[in-house]
């Protein structure tokens, strides 16, 4: 499935329908009065299209990414208000995270190892807000015996190296939740699944192709006829895909004592 901008816009209606809203606004209060928000893994700006109508209009946006042409996008569609830095997320002492109220990431979780995780818990003083990590549950309304076979090859594919390390894959927020409740962080998490009726049936399509070829490398035979098989029923059946959203928001620091 890759990052592609195509991939990213025929997904981006499952996933605002799927963000959960109370958690969405309770990351929006948490960025504060004047936020600077960074965006960790933007791509093309897809949180900045949920969060930004909950934030005040003079909000600032750090974007991030190491896909210069994803981030010509998001910078076209943001705007004077974001400062656009290519960057390698797994340098994580180069992360600008200067003057930053708010950390987001979304679709970003699953793809990163545990010591990725581990060293942005240990570094972040402001709250981290997550949203839509996969959380390893796929289901169909007309199941095939095929199903959980394919899933489970999925999710070992999962949490195969992205780049950085082995991905948490379907633990990132169970893993984000411990983490950062270690560093005294207050923790909060939602379901935020895709529901994919019919009328997503592209979406279906390739969802399922890029399921079917991540299968068949982890040796999985059958995962092609069982692509081909979904894609024909994509018009007529429903599919479930498990997400997660998670926030962090940090201890409140005692004031420093003021010396005379
Ligand atoms: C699944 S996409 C999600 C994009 C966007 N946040 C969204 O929700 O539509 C993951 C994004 O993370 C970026 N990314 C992945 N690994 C990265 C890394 N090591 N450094 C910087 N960006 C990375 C990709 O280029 C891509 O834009």
């Amino acid at each position: 499935m890759g990052f592609s901008a195509e991939w990213l816009a025929l997904r981006d209606p499952a996933d605002r329908a799927a963000r959960d809203v109370a958690l969405l606004q309770r990351a929006a209060t948490a960025a504060g009065p004047a936020p600077l928000v960074v965006d960790l893994g933007c791509g093309t700006g897809a949180t900045w299209h949920a969060l930004a109508p909950l934030l005040p209009e003079d909000t600032r946006w750090r974007l991030v990414d190491n896909d210069p042409a994803l981030l010509d996008i998001a910078r076209a569609v943001v705007g004077e208000a974001a400062e656009c830095i290519v960057a390698d997320l797994g340098d994580l002492d180069a992360l600008p995270l200067e003057g930053a109220t708010l950390i987001t990431a979304s679709a970003l979780l699953d793809l990163m190892p545990e010591a990725w995780l581990s060293g942005l818990a240990q570094r972040l003083e402001a709250p981290f807000y997550a949203a839509l990590s996969y959380d390893g549950r796929m289901e169909w309304t007309r199941p095939d015996p095929r199903d959980d076979a394919v899933t489970a090859a999925f999710n070992l594919h999962q949490r195969s190296d992205k780049g950085l390390g082995p991905a948490l894959g379907p633990d990132a927020v169970d893993r984000a939740e411990a983490l950062f409740a270690a560093q005294g962080f207050s923790v909060f998490r939602a379901e935020s699944p895709w529901r994919l009726g019919p009328d997503m049936a592209e979406l279906q399509h390739e969802l399922t192709r890029g399921i079917a070829v991540a299968a068949c490398e982890t040796g999985m035979a059958d995962a092609e006829s069982w692509q081909r098989d979904r894609h024909e029923a994509a018009d007529r059946s429903s599919c479930i895909v498990g997400h997660a959203d998670f926030l962090a928001v940090p201890p409140v620091r005692p004031r420093e004592t003021a010396h005379v």
